[in-house]
């Protein structure tokens, strides 16, 4: 099924999040547009959304398979007047208001891996990539780019990933409306985003811990060649990955892609 571009903007009037819709049937990557639309002054709340991707990008230069009529490609453009340094809290929140959404449709199935992947039955159905610009050190805008995978068949994942990714309907074992769950997405995102700037990350973090079911898990983080082994006893205000590292060392992760041995 196609989006309903009509329903979606009508449902979306008076809303902060989808305000201004950019659809693409095609393109090359939403980030890239959204990125395009922040420099030119769009403001916070724009969207993209793509039914396919010639290049999806993924997290650390891999690429996020984007066929078309299947799944998410979305980017939203945030401008929220935090600290540079807080910037990771965006992601961190995006992360969380996608499980929620997803949570309602395999109920108890659905966790979060540090920083923000989404996984159902422990395989990852939906990824953030989030760009942040920024002039001194005042953050200009934010990117988060999501990808969800609602409709794609098993087979149509390249090969690499076939055993660690899955979609809604492969675990449902039903067609899933996009329409619906991207309704719920732009939704979530924007009620996260208000109690964030209203009450500060606290909550968020609270709701990432409970979402995620890391702590006290062994894990293994690889950033740039280096390794960190630790327990994992949850996150700091920047978004960090708090691990305890040879039973005494805390060590605050702020990049890197984890690995959990448990
Ligand atoms: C990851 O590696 O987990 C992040 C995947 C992010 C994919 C989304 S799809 C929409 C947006 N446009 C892109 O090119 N990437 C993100």
């Amino acid at each position: 099924m196609k989006f309903d571009l009509k329903e979606l903007n009508e449902t979306l009037t008076g809303k902060l999040i989808g305000r201004d819709i950019h659809y693409y049937d095609e393109t090359e990557s939403t980030n890239d547009v959204a990125f395009s639309l922040g420099i030119a002054g769009a403001p916070e709340g724009t969207v993209v959304l793509a039914d396919s991707q010639r290049g999806g990008k993924g997290r650390f230069q891999r690429s996020w398979h984007s066929p078309p009529a299947s799944n998410i490609y979305t980017s939203i453009i945030l401008r929220p007047g935090i600290r540079l340094s807080n910037a990771s809290q965006i992601p961190i929140l995006a992360g969380v208001a996608a499980a929620e959404v997803l949570d309602k449709y395999c109920p108890g199935k659905i966790s979060l891996k540090w920083p923000n992947d989404v996984l159902l039955n422990e395989k990852k159905v939906s990824g953030i990539l989030s760009l942040a610009k920024f002039t001194a050190n005042h953050l200009d805008f934010i990117i988060l780019g999501i990808g969800i995978n609602v409709n794609m068949n098993q087979g149509r994942f390249s090969e690499e990933i076939r055993k660690t990714a899955t979609s809604l309907s492969i675990e449902t074992g039903r067609e899933i409306s996009r329409q619906d769950v991207l309704i719920s997405l732009y939704e979530n995102l924007e009620k996260w985003y208000k109690k964030l700037l209203q009450y500060g990350f606290d909550r968020v973090k609270e709701r990432w811990i409970k979402l995620s079911s890391m702590t006290g898990d062994t894990v293994e983080v690889n950033f740039l060649g280096e390794t960190v082994r630790g327990i994992v006893e949850g996150i700091d205000d920047s978004g960090s990955l708090i691990l305890m590292v040879d039973g005494n060392k805390k060590v605050h992760v702020s990049a890197g892609d984890a690995t959990i041995l448990k």
